[in-house]
């Protein structure tokens, strides 16, 4: 088999490894040629493309688009720096990895994620067709396997789940879990949030987000590979329904530091404690917590609401049509 190798660094070691690539990562798997168009509106609603660090150079995936209909953009999963149609660029918070997929996980994705996923592309999202009611709407970045997902979920079935996760592993084990489960108030979008939030949620519609335990990049030089960063609050705060709430968590205390600094900064934000909030009934300790907790790690939680205060009109330039 022909093989090539492309460098990818380890979000959890911060080591740099090598992952070799074969022709067949240039077809998309075939569970990823599906399209719900009823459930976005119309008009297309475009935020510019945020630099999580601007000045960076696309690099140029050289995979097939893994969607298909015409207003479905490619899934640009695997360079670790993204395009936008404006041409801009993000430093993507995930690599590429060639995880162990179990293949109870690879059937739930084939069969699956039809039922209980949407397909990224440039359009806002309807809840209400998506879930078949009104409720509030808590958007949950980088769910890993699921679990936590799923407990908070049950927990709450007056709530809707929207998961965006990029592992295919993950992915599939949420499914599982939604289907062994029956559980009717989880979605999925397999794709960056980054790009899912500024291309997909409507500014001020979100009840609530969570994001727990984020990819620490420990190296310095890899810090800005990390999720919660300015810009990324800034945008994720725009889509917030005023008083809804941003829920972190992580177990590396300058990861924790640098989150409650940028929350701190985003002047929509106020932080609902003095500085870090006790762990909330409803999140469950999680695998890498418990991980971290077995480490001597501590575990920060930060929960901070959108101020009651109207929707400012946000300054970015809209796409050009
Ligand atoms: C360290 S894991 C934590 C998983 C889970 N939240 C937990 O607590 O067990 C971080 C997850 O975030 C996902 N992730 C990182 N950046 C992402 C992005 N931009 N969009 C979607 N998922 C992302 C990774 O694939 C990974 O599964």
């Amino acid at each position: 088999m022909e093989k090539s190798a492309s460098k990818a660094d380890d979000p959890a070691n911060g080591e740099a490894k090598i992952i070799a690539r074969s022709p067949a990562h240039a077809l998309p798997p075939p569970y990823l040629f599906h399209a719900l168009p009823h459930e976005f509106s119309g008009k297309t609603h475009y935020n510019r493309a945020f630099p999580l660090l601007a000045n960076t150079r696309a690099i140029p995936d050289a995979r097939a688009p893994t969607m298909t209909t015409s207003n479905e953009k490619p899934s640009l999963l695997s360079p670790n720096v993204a395009n936008s149609n404006s041409g801009e660029t993000h430093i993507r918070s995930f690599v590429h990895r060639r995880a162990h997929i179990t293949p109870s996980q690879e059937q739930a994705l084939a069969r699956l994620l039809p039922l209980w996923s949407i397909s990224y592309r440039d359009s806002i999202l309807k809840p209400e067709t998506v879930f078949g009611n009104d409720h509030p709407l808590i958007l949950e970045i980088g769910f890993g396997m699921g679990e936590t997902t799923q407990k908070i979920a049950q927990a709450r079935p007056n709530d809707n789940f929207l998961g965006v996760e990029v592992f295919n592993a993950g992915v599939g084990a949420l499914l599982k879990r939604i289907d062994d489960n029956q559980i009717s108030n989880i979605r999925i979008i397999q794709h960056d949030a980054v790009e899912v939030v500024r291309d997909m949620i409507a500014p001020a519609s979100l009840a609530g987000i969570h994001i727990y335990f984020p990819d620490p990049w420990p190296k310095k030089r890899h810090h800005k590979r990390r999720l919660v960063q300015s810009p990324f609050i800034q945008l994720l705060t725009s889509r917030l329904k005023p008083g809804g709430y941003i829920h972190c968590a992580t177990d590396w205390e300058n990861y924790a530091e640098q989150m409650l600094e940028v929350l701190s900064a985003e002047p929509m934000l106020s932080n609902t404690q003095e500085g870090y909030a006790p762990r909330p009934d409803f999140r469950p300790l999680t695998k890498f917590e418990n991980r971290g907790l077995r480490l001597g790690h501590g575990v920060w939680d930060l929960i901070f609401t959108r101020n009651d205060t109207p929707t400012p009109e946000l300054n970015w330039p809209k796409k050009e049509q």
